[in-house]
């Protein structure tokens, strides 16, 4: 019985070995830049001396090689397209902490707080097109040049999503106005997205057929919303210690995350709706006292129980989907528990 602990065991190495191949340092000179990636990806510390520590919970690739297999692929075969995805994720890190003014990141400075943003800029562009490099690798497992076509233009399109995303996220931080569908477009292509394409690589790795690939795209998606908006409640009330991210920043820069939009548009709430509106309508970042303010209102609304139970709503639909791929194996179960270990997720 593979569980989700010995599904991660066993692909754990697996993903580290083939992302340390596709990072390895191309020349002497250029050890300190490969070093910075190296840092962030959690191998190294800020002298660059080897180190193991926090490398994020490698949620994509393994939610990839679970699809690949669960689709009836074979792991080996999708290893380039989880370290593709993992890359993608970790470039889009590293430019996130910048544009939110993150200084900590896994518990660790974030690059651009130790090396400055125009390094961090460039660590970034490098890990975007390192994931684009590490996709050409399945050409070399024996995946069929139409597969492989069908991987690279999935993956460019999320990666345009996610960029689209995260301009809508910033553009927000402006904007009083954020119905909850204009939320649920913005997550669903900052975050949601990359989870969505994440499955549906491992799918294309397996089978040429399209509709299964959508039909994991579709469980990736919903996964994601729910992923994305436990991440919400995690930016308002979770632990520092256990996050690895100061929990106040999403409310300091006016973030329009899920338990925000829900009370900016209670009509049941006016006067809580109203105060928030006050809060929101400041320049600039809004200070301690206003952050304690703004938490207290969202409490006073049940902001975090509706939050709770939309993330909820979302981890059924995708198991509805992951159902309708009609598929069952070990790899279907684990995908399942993987499912259900990232609802109530603490970090
Ligand atoms: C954080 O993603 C950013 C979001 C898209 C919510 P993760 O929570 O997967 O980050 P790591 O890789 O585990 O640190
Ligand atoms: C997550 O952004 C999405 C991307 C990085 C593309 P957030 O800003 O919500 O994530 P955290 O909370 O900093 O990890
Ligand atoms: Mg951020
Ligand atoms: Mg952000």
């Amino acid at each position: 019985m593979m569980d989700l602990a010995g599904a991660y065991e066993r692909f754990l190495p697996l993903i580290e070995e083939e992302l340390r191949q596709v990072l390895r340092t191309r020349h002497h000179s250029l050890a300190p830049y490969y070093g910075m990636m190296r840092y962030h990806l959690g191998w190294a510390d800020e002298q660059l001396r080897a180190i193991e520590t926090n490398s994020g919970k490698r949620i994509r690739p393994v939610l990839c090689l679970l699809s690949c297999e669960g689709a009836g692929g074979l792991t080996s075969q999708a290893l380039p397209a989880a370290a593709a995805v993992e890359l993608v994720h970790n470039f889009s890190l590293v430019h996130d902490d910048i544009q939110d003014g993150s200084r900590i990141r896994r518990g660790r400075p974030a690059v651009w707080a130790i090396w400055g943003a125009p390094h961090a800029i460039n660590v970034g562009d490098g890990l975007f097109v390192l994931a684009r490099l590490a996709l050409h690798r399945l050409t070399a497992r024996g995946v069929s040049p139409d597969r492989c076509q069908a991987a690279a233009l999935a993956l460019d399109e999320a990666c345009l999503a996610l960029c689209e995303g995260q301009f809508t996220d910033m553009a927000f931080e402006d904007q009083l106005e954020v119905d909850l569908d204009q939320y649920l477009w913005m997550i669903g292509h900052k975050t949601a997205r990359l989870l969505a394409t994440s499955a549906r690589l491992g799918a294309i790795v397996a089978s040429d057929d399209e509709h299964l690939a959508t039909l994991y795209h579709r469980f990736g998606q919903q996964l994601g919303m729910a992923f994305q908006i436990q991440d919400d409640i995690l930016g308002a009330w979770g632990e520092e210690a256990v996050t690895g991210k100061p929990s106040a920043t999403d409310i300091r820069d006016k973030k329009k995350t899920l338990p925000v939009v829900y009370a900016l548009n209670q009509p049941g709430e006016r006067e809580a709706a109203l105060q928030l509106r006050a809060l929101y309508r400041q320049e600039g970042p809004l200070d301690e006292a206003a952050i304690h303010q703004v938490l207290a209102i969202l409490a006073r609304t049940g902001a975090r129980e509706y939050a709770e139970g939309l993330a909820s709503d979302y981890y059924q639909q995708a198991l509805a989907s992951l159902e309708a791929t009609g598929r069952e194996n070990e790899a279907q179960a684990t995908l399942r528990e993987l499912a259900g270990s990232l609802l109530g997720r603490q970090a």
